[in-house]
């Protein structure tokens, strides 16, 4: 588990929601950045398996950290800039393929 050593100065803060939770992110980061430094995990499961899974590259290569934004869904989470007053969902409560 990530864990944020220091919290944003309040000049440098911005709150944004993520499934219905606030969460006080950093100006420039990203928002895949932000919810792994809030402890929200996993943040989609395997549709197959089920299996926990989060953000991993933090760079655009691997789309494991799609999340709906503003309404917008499979937003690559990692490379978007956390916004004040932004609404992000994880897709950790998505109903999976698994059957039985
Ligand atoms: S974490 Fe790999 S593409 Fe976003």
């Amino acid at each position: 588990m990530l864990v944020r050593r220091t919290e944003p100065p309040a000049s440098a803060a911005v709150t944004i929601t993520v499934d219905g939770r606030d969460v006080r992110a950093r100006k420039g980061e990203s928002v895949a950045a932000a919810v792994l430094a809030a402890g929200i995990v996993p943040t989609r499961l395997a549709p197959v398996s089920g299996a926990p899974r989060a953000p991993y590259c933090l760079m655009g290569s691997c789309y494991e950290c799609l999340m709906t934004v503003d309404d917008r869904a499979n937003v690559q989470a990692c490379m978007t800039p956390v916004k004040d007053g932004m609404r992000v969902r994880t897709h950790a409560s998505r109903p999976s393929l698994r059957h039985g």
